[in-house]
Protein backbone atom coordinates (compact mmCIF):
# COMPACT_ATOMS: atom_id res chain seq x y z
CA UNK A 1 0.00 0.00 0.00
CA UNK A 2 1.53 3.15 -1.05
CA UNK A 3 1.38 6.32 1.64
CA UNK A 4 0.03 9.55 0.31
CA UNK A 5 1.93 13.13 1.00
CA UNK A 6 0.07 16.00 0.43
CA UNK A 7 1.81 18.92 -1.09
CA UNK A 8 0.73 22.39 -0.88
CA UNK A 9 2.73 25.29 -3.25
CA UNK A 10 3.09 21.86 -5.65
CA UNK A 11 3.24 24.27 -8.96
CA UNK A 12 6.31 26.68 -6.77
CA UNK A 13 9.70 26.35 -6.28
CA UNK A 14 9.59 24.80 -2.78
CA UNK A 15 6.33 22.29 -3.25
CA UNK A 16 7.97 21.12 -7.00
CA UNK A 17 10.86 20.18 -5.30
CA UNK A 18 9.38 18.18 -2.66
CA UNK A 19 7.00 16.49 -5.45
CA UNK A 20 10.02 15.68 -7.71
CA UNK A 21 11.57 13.55 -4.55
CA UNK A 22 8.49 12.13 -3.37
CA UNK A 23 7.27 11.36 -7.20
CA UNK A 24 10.89 8.84 -7.51
CA UNK A 25 9.72 6.85 -4.31
CA UNK A 26 7.27 4.03 -5.22
CA UNK A 27 6.41 4.12 -1.89
CA UNK A 28 4.43 6.94 -1.99
CA UNK A 29 1.72 8.82 -3.74
CA UNK A 30 1.09 12.52 -4.26
CA UNK A 31 -1.72 15.14 -3.86
CA UNK A 32 -0.92 18.25 -5.20
CA UNK A 33 -2.98 21.58 -4.39
CA UNK A 34 -3.44 24.28 -6.60
CA UNK A 35 -5.96 27.18 -7.03
CA UNK A 36 -6.20 26.62 -10.79
CA UNK A 37 -6.23 22.60 -11.73
CA UNK A 38 -5.89 23.57 -15.01
CA UNK A 39 -3.33 25.49 -15.11
CA UNK A 40 -0.38 24.11 -17.82
CA UNK A 41 1.81 23.50 -14.31
CA UNK A 42 -0.93 21.73 -12.78
CA UNK A 43 -1.25 19.54 -16.32
CA UNK A 44 2.24 18.94 -16.18
CA UNK A 45 2.23 17.59 -12.64
CA UNK A 46 -1.07 15.23 -13.36
CA UNK A 47 0.57 13.65 -16.72
CA UNK A 48 3.62 12.85 -13.95
CA UNK A 49 0.79 10.89 -12.14
CA UNK A 50 0.04 13.56 -9.45
CA UNK A 51 -3.78 14.31 -8.16
CA UNK A 52 -4.33 17.85 -8.70
CA UNK A 53 -7.14 18.88 -6.47
CA UNK A 54 -8.58 22.41 -6.25
CA UNK A 55 -7.33 23.79 -3.34
CA UNK A 56 -7.57 27.97 -2.38
CA UNK A 57 -5.79 28.69 1.26
CA UNK A 58 -7.81 31.71 1.44
CA UNK A 59 -11.20 29.51 1.52
CA UNK A 60 -11.25 26.94 4.14
CA UNK A 61 -14.17 25.32 2.70
CA UNK A 62 -11.63 24.05 -0.60
CA UNK A 63 -9.61 22.69 2.12
CA UNK A 64 -12.57 20.33 4.12
CA UNK A 65 -11.33 17.15 2.31
CA UNK A 66 -8.21 17.58 0.55
CA UNK A 67 -6.11 15.87 3.52
CA UNK A 68 -7.84 13.27 3.84
CA UNK A 69 -6.01 10.03 4.14
CA UNK A 70 -2.50 11.43 4.14
CA UNK A 71 0.32 10.19 5.70
CA UNK A 72 2.49 13.59 5.19
CA UNK A 73 1.81 16.81 4.66
CA UNK A 74 4.46 19.77 3.29
CA UNK A 75 3.43 23.40 3.47
CA UNK A 76 4.41 26.55 1.82
CA UNK A 77 2.80 29.64 2.71
CA UNK A 78 3.23 32.69 0.46
CA UNK A 79 3.93 36.64 1.26
CA UNK A 80 5.84 38.22 -1.75
CA UNK A 81 2.77 37.57 -4.51
CA UNK A 82 0.23 38.57 -2.21
CA UNK A 83 2.11 42.01 -1.25
CA UNK A 84 3.24 42.59 -5.07
CA UNK A 85 -0.55 42.39 -6.29
CA UNK A 86 -2.06 45.60 -7.01
CA UNK A 87 -5.06 44.99 -5.94
CA UNK A 88 -4.01 44.33 -2.21
CA UNK A 89 -2.23 47.22 -2.71
CA UNK A 90 -5.00 49.28 -3.03
CA UNK A 91 -6.85 47.52 -0.54
CA UNK A 92 -4.06 47.95 2.38
CA UNK A 93 -4.39 52.00 1.18
CA UNK A 94 -7.84 51.77 1.77
CA UNK A 95 -7.88 50.02 4.94
CA UNK A 96 -4.77 52.54 6.64
CA UNK A 97 -2.33 49.99 6.69
CA UNK A 98 1.27 49.27 4.77
CA UNK A 99 1.02 46.54 2.10
CA UNK A 100 3.51 44.71 4.52
CA UNK A 101 1.15 44.52 7.43
CA UNK A 102 -1.39 43.75 4.97
CA UNK A 103 0.27 40.41 3.08
CA UNK A 104 1.42 39.43 6.75
CA UNK A 105 -2.47 38.97 7.30
CA UNK A 106 -2.68 37.06 4.02
CA UNK A 107 -0.25 34.86 5.10
CA UNK A 108 -1.01 34.24 8.49
CA UNK A 109 -4.68 34.12 7.18
CA UNK A 110 -3.31 31.11 4.36
CA UNK A 111 -1.50 29.56 7.45
CA UNK A 112 -3.92 28.92 10.21
CA UNK A 113 -6.41 27.99 7.30
CA UNK A 114 -3.68 25.36 6.63
CA UNK A 115 -3.27 24.15 10.74
CA UNK A 116 -7.03 23.88 11.40
CA UNK A 117 -7.35 21.78 8.01
CA UNK A 118 -4.38 19.58 8.45
CA UNK A 119 -5.16 19.48 12.52
CA UNK A 120 -8.35 17.58 11.40
CA UNK A 121 -6.41 14.77 10.05
CA UNK A 122 -3.64 14.20 13.10
CA UNK A 123 -4.72 10.96 13.68
CA UNK A 124 -4.00 9.36 10.18
CA UNK A 125 -0.76 11.35 9.93
CA UNK A 126 2.59 9.67 9.93
CA UNK A 127 4.64 10.12 13.43
CA UNK A 128 6.35 13.57 11.62
CA UNK A 129 3.83 13.82 9.84
CA UNK A 130 3.46 17.94 9.13
CA UNK A 131 6.37 19.42 7.74
CA UNK A 132 5.99 23.63 7.70
CA UNK A 133 8.26 25.58 5.54
CA UNK A 134 9.27 28.89 8.14
CA UNK A 135 11.20 31.35 8.93
CA UNK A 136 12.59 32.76 12.75
CA UNK A 137 10.52 35.56 14.65
CA UNK A 138 12.73 38.52 13.61
CA UNK A 139 10.32 40.59 16.04
CA UNK A 140 11.20 38.07 19.11
CA UNK A 141 14.52 37.50 18.34
CA UNK A 142 15.54 40.97 17.69
CA UNK A 143 13.50 41.98 21.12
CA UNK A 144 11.27 44.14 19.35
CA UNK A 145 14.11 46.50 16.77
CA UNK A 146 12.91 44.71 13.59
CA UNK A 147 9.20 44.85 13.60
CA UNK A 148 8.22 44.89 10.24
CA UNK A 149 10.07 42.38 8.99
CA UNK A 150 6.35 41.08 8.20
CA UNK A 151 7.17 37.59 5.87
CA UNK A 152 9.46 36.80 8.53
CA UNK A 153 6.85 37.06 11.78
CA UNK A 154 3.84 35.61 9.79
CA UNK A 155 5.19 32.63 8.95
CA UNK A 156 6.81 32.29 12.28
CA UNK A 157 3.59 33.36 14.49
CA UNK A 158 2.04 30.14 12.35
CA UNK A 159 4.67 27.69 12.44
CA UNK A 160 5.41 27.17 15.12
CA UNK A 161 3.07 29.48 16.84
CA UNK A 162 -0.44 29.17 16.17
CA UNK A 163 0.06 25.85 15.73
CA UNK A 164 1.60 25.11 19.13
CA UNK A 165 -1.01 27.15 21.04
CA UNK A 166 -3.92 25.66 19.08
CA UNK A 167 -3.16 22.13 18.16
CA UNK A 168 -0.66 20.24 20.45
CA UNK A 169 -1.49 17.36 18.90
CA UNK A 170 -0.53 17.87 15.75
CA UNK A 171 2.42 20.14 16.88
CA UNK A 172 3.97 17.04 18.27
CA UNK A 173 3.92 15.56 15.12
CA UNK A 174 5.45 18.67 13.08
CA UNK A 175 9.22 19.42 11.67
CA UNK A 176 10.23 22.82 10.29
CA UNK A 177 12.47 23.42 7.66
CA UNK A 178 13.48 27.16 7.70
CA UNK A 179 14.40 27.71 4.08
CA UNK A 180 17.46 29.62 3.15
CA UNK A 181 18.38 32.42 0.33
CA UNK A 182 16.93 31.55 -2.68
CA UNK A 183 19.67 30.99 -4.78
CA UNK A 184 16.93 32.15 -7.69
CA UNK A 185 16.40 35.18 -6.06
CA UNK A 186 18.63 37.89 -7.99
CA UNK A 187 15.60 38.00 -10.01
CA UNK A 188 13.37 40.29 -8.09
CA UNK A 189 16.24 43.14 -7.63
CA UNK A 190 18.69 42.35 -10.20
CA UNK A 191 20.29 46.43 -9.94
CA UNK A 192 20.86 45.34 -6.35
CA UNK A 193 22.35 41.84 -6.73
CA UNK A 194 24.32 43.21 -9.99
CA UNK A 195 24.93 46.51 -10.02
CA UNK A 196 27.26 47.95 -13.30
CA UNK A 197 30.28 49.71 -12.22
CA UNK A 198 32.03 52.47 -14.68
CA UNK A 199 35.19 50.01 -14.54
CA UNK A 200 32.95 47.55 -15.75
CA UNK A 201 32.68 45.10 -13.12
CA UNK A 202 29.64 44.64 -11.26
CA UNK A 203 29.32 45.03 -7.59
CA UNK A 204 26.77 43.26 -4.84
CA UNK A 205 24.82 45.73 -2.53
CA UNK A 206 23.36 44.22 0.41
CA UNK A 207 23.27 45.71 4.15
CA UNK A 208 24.86 42.83 5.25
CA UNK A 209 27.82 42.41 6.89
CA UNK A 210 30.72 41.10 4.29
CA UNK A 211 31.95 38.45 6.99
CA UNK A 212 29.09 36.96 7.93
CA UNK A 213 27.68 33.51 6.80
CA UNK A 214 24.63 33.19 4.73
CA UNK A 215 22.37 29.77 4.02
CA UNK A 216 21.70 29.80 0.60
CA UNK A 217 19.40 27.20 -0.82
CA UNK A 218 18.45 26.01 -4.57
CA UNK A 219 14.29 25.95 -3.92
CA UNK A 220 13.52 24.42 -6.95
CA UNK A 221 16.07 20.80 -6.50
CA UNK A 222 17.00 20.74 -3.38
CA UNK A 223 13.84 21.33 -0.88
CA UNK A 224 12.31 17.75 -1.30
CA UNK A 225 15.64 16.17 0.04
CA UNK A 226 15.64 18.41 2.69
CA UNK A 227 12.04 17.21 3.63
CA UNK A 228 12.57 13.46 3.59
CA UNK A 229 16.34 13.93 5.85
CA UNK A 230 13.22 15.66 8.26
CA UNK A 231 11.70 12.02 7.81
CA UNK A 232 14.52 10.53 9.32
CA UNK A 233 14.47 12.85 12.25
CA UNK A 234 12.37 12.93 15.61
CA UNK A 235 9.49 14.85 15.09
CA UNK A 236 9.38 18.13 16.53
CA UNK A 237 12.90 18.75 14.06
CA UNK A 238 14.05 22.04 13.02
CA UNK A 239 16.18 22.03 10.04
CA UNK A 240 18.07 24.85 7.86
CA UNK A 241 17.54 24.09 4.50
CA UNK A 242 21.01 25.36 3.21
CA UNK A 243 22.31 24.27 0.10
CA UNK A 244 25.52 25.92 0.61
CA UNK A 245 26.67 28.75 2.95
CA UNK A 246 29.09 31.33 2.30
CA UNK A 247 29.20 35.00 2.66
CA UNK A 248 27.60 37.90 0.05
CA UNK A 249 31.21 37.93 -1.16
CA UNK A 250 32.32 34.49 -1.60
CA UNK A 251 28.64 33.94 -3.42
CA UNK A 252 29.89 37.17 -5.60
CA UNK A 253 33.49 35.96 -6.07
CA UNK A 254 32.15 32.28 -7.53
CA UNK A 255 29.83 34.33 -9.89
CA UNK A 256 32.39 36.14 -11.40
CA UNK A 257 34.68 32.87 -11.43
CA UNK A 258 31.83 30.96 -13.72
CA UNK A 259 31.29 33.91 -15.60
CA UNK A 260 34.53 35.34 -16.23
CA UNK A 261 33.40 39.19 -15.27
CA UNK A 262 35.11 41.23 -12.43
CA UNK A 263 33.21 41.59 -9.29
CA UNK A 264 33.25 43.05 -5.62
CA UNK A 265 31.01 43.95 -2.76
CA UNK A 266 29.47 46.70 -0.76
CA UNK A 267 28.23 47.13 2.42
CA UNK A 268 24.90 49.39 1.83
CA UNK A 269 22.76 51.40 4.34
CA UNK A 270 19.08 49.93 4.31
CA UNK A 271 18.13 53.56 3.44
CA UNK A 272 20.41 53.23 0.20
CA UNK A 273 19.39 49.97 -0.25
CA UNK A 274 15.24 51.20 -0.63
CA UNK A 275 16.13 54.14 -2.83
CA UNK A 276 16.84 51.66 -5.92
CA UNK A 277 14.14 48.67 -5.06
CA UNK A 278 10.94 49.32 -6.43
CA UNK A 279 7.54 48.68 -5.72
CA UNK A 280 7.92 49.26 -1.80
CA UNK A 281 9.68 46.23 -0.91
CA UNK A 282 12.83 47.98 -0.23
CA UNK A 283 12.80 48.42 3.23
CA UNK A 284 11.40 44.99 4.62
CA UNK A 285 13.98 43.30 2.29
CA UNK A 286 16.91 45.87 3.30
CA UNK A 287 16.37 45.07 7.23
CA UNK A 288 16.03 41.02 5.78
CA UNK A 289 19.59 41.49 5.46
CA UNK A 290 20.55 43.82 8.17
CA UNK A 291 18.90 41.16 10.33
CA UNK A 292 20.88 38.73 9.04
CA UNK A 293 24.22 40.14 10.07
CA UNK A 294 23.23 41.43 13.63
CA UNK A 295 21.39 37.99 14.58
CA UNK A 296 21.98 35.37 12.36
CA UNK A 297 19.43 34.24 9.51
CA UNK A 298 17.64 32.26 11.32
CA UNK A 299 18.80 34.21 14.82
CA UNK A 300 21.24 31.52 15.32
CA UNK A 301 17.94 28.96 16.66
CA UNK A 302 19.88 26.83 18.65
CA UNK A 303 17.27 24.14 18.18
CA UNK A 304 18.65 24.17 14.44
CA UNK A 305 20.14 21.35 13.00
CA UNK A 306 22.24 22.01 10.01
CA UNK A 307 23.67 20.01 6.97
CA UNK A 308 26.86 19.25 9.21
CA UNK A 309 25.08 17.69 12.06
CA UNK A 310 23.00 15.49 10.32
CA UNK A 311 26.05 14.55 8.62
CA UNK A 312 27.77 13.17 12.17
CA UNK A 313 24.49 11.39 12.11
CA UNK A 314 24.94 9.54 9.27
CA UNK A 315 22.36 11.53 7.20
CA UNK A 316 23.72 13.03 3.79
CA UNK A 317 21.22 15.62 1.79
CA UNK A 318 22.35 15.55 -1.58
CA UNK A 319 22.41 19.19 -2.60
CA UNK A 320 23.24 21.99 -5.43
CA UNK A 321 26.34 23.83 -5.27
CA UNK A 322 26.05 27.44 -6.29
CA UNK A 323 28.61 27.23 -9.05
CA UNK A 324 26.79 24.56 -10.58
CA UNK A 325 23.65 26.71 -9.82
CA UNK A 326 25.70 29.68 -11.89
CA UNK A 327 26.76 27.00 -14.49
CA UNK A 328 23.54 25.77 -15.24
CA UNK A 329 21.72 29.31 -15.26
CA UNK A 330 21.71 31.68 -18.79
CA UNK A 331 23.14 34.76 -17.29
CA UNK A 332 22.24 36.23 -21.07
CA UNK A 333 18.83 35.10 -21.33
CA UNK A 334 18.20 36.57 -17.95
CA UNK A 335 19.43 40.03 -18.76
CA UNK A 336 22.52 40.01 -16.90
CA UNK A 337 25.01 39.63 -19.59
CA UNK A 338 26.99 40.69 -21.54
CA UNK A 339 27.93 44.00 -20.01
N1 LIG B 1 13.06 34.27 -2.10
C1 LIG B 1 13.73 33.82 -1.07
O1 LIG B 1 14.97 33.97 -0.99
C2 LIG B 1 13.03 33.08 0.04
C3 LIG B 1 13.76 32.52 1.08
C4 LIG B 1 13.08 31.83 2.09
C5 LIG B 1 11.70 31.75 2.06
N2 LIG B 1 11.00 32.32 1.03
C6 LIG B 1 9.53 32.20 1.05
O2 LIG B 1 9.09 31.28 0.07
C7 LIG B 1 7.69 31.47 -0.08
C8 LIG B 1 7.29 31.16 -1.50
O3 LIG B 1 7.66 29.82 -1.79
P1 LIG B 1 7.93 29.34 -3.28
O4 LIG B 1 8.98 30.21 -3.89
O5 LIG B 1 8.12 27.89 -3.24
O6 LIG B 1 6.52 29.69 -3.96
P2 LIG B 1 6.24 30.11 -5.46
O7 LIG B 1 7.18 29.42 -6.39
O8 LIG B 1 6.12 31.59 -5.53
O9 LIG B 1 4.80 29.49 -5.66
C9 LIG B 1 3.73 29.77 -4.79
C10 LIG B 1 2.96 28.47 -4.60
O10 LIG B 1 1.96 28.68 -3.60
C11 LIG B 1 0.69 28.34 -4.14
N3 LIG B 1 -0.30 29.28 -3.62
C12 LIG B 1 -0.14 30.61 -3.45
N4 LIG B 1 -1.27 31.15 -2.96
C13 LIG B 1 -2.16 30.14 -2.81
C14 LIG B 1 -3.48 30.07 -2.37
N5 LIG B 1 -4.16 31.15 -1.94
N6 LIG B 1 -4.08 28.86 -2.36
C15 LIG B 1 -3.42 27.74 -2.78
N7 LIG B 1 -2.15 27.75 -3.21
C16 LIG B 1 -1.52 28.94 -3.24
C17 LIG B 1 0.81 28.46 -5.66
O11 LIG B 1 -0.09 27.56 -6.26
P3 LIG B 1 -1.09 27.92 -7.48
O12 LIG B 1 -0.63 29.21 -8.09
O13 LIG B 1 -0.94 26.74 -8.40
O14 LIG B 1 -2.44 28.00 -6.86
C18 LIG B 1 2.27 28.04 -5.88
O15 LIG B 1 2.36 26.65 -5.98
C19 LIG B 1 7.39 32.91 0.32
O16 LIG B 1 6.56 32.91 1.46
C20 LIG B 1 8.77 33.47 0.68
O17 LIG B 1 8.72 34.39 1.76
C21 LIG B 1 11.63 32.96 0.01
Amino acid sequence: MTKLVVIIGITGNQGGSVASTFLRDPAWRIRGLTRHPSSTASRALTAEGIEMVHADLHKPSTLNNVFKGASLVFSVTDFWKPFFTPANQEKAKELGKSIGRYAYELEVDQGKNIVDAVAKETAGLDDVGFVASTLCHAGKSSEGRYQELWHFDAKADIFPGYLKETYPELARKTSFLHTGYFFTSWGYMPGRWFAKQPDGSIQMQFPTRPDVLIPHLNPRTDVGPFVRALLQLPPQSTLMAASEWCTWPEWMKTWGEVTGVRTSYKQVSVEDFDKEVPGGAGKEIGEMYEFSSEYGYNANQANTLKTWDLEKMGIKIPTMSLREYFEAEDWIAAGILPY
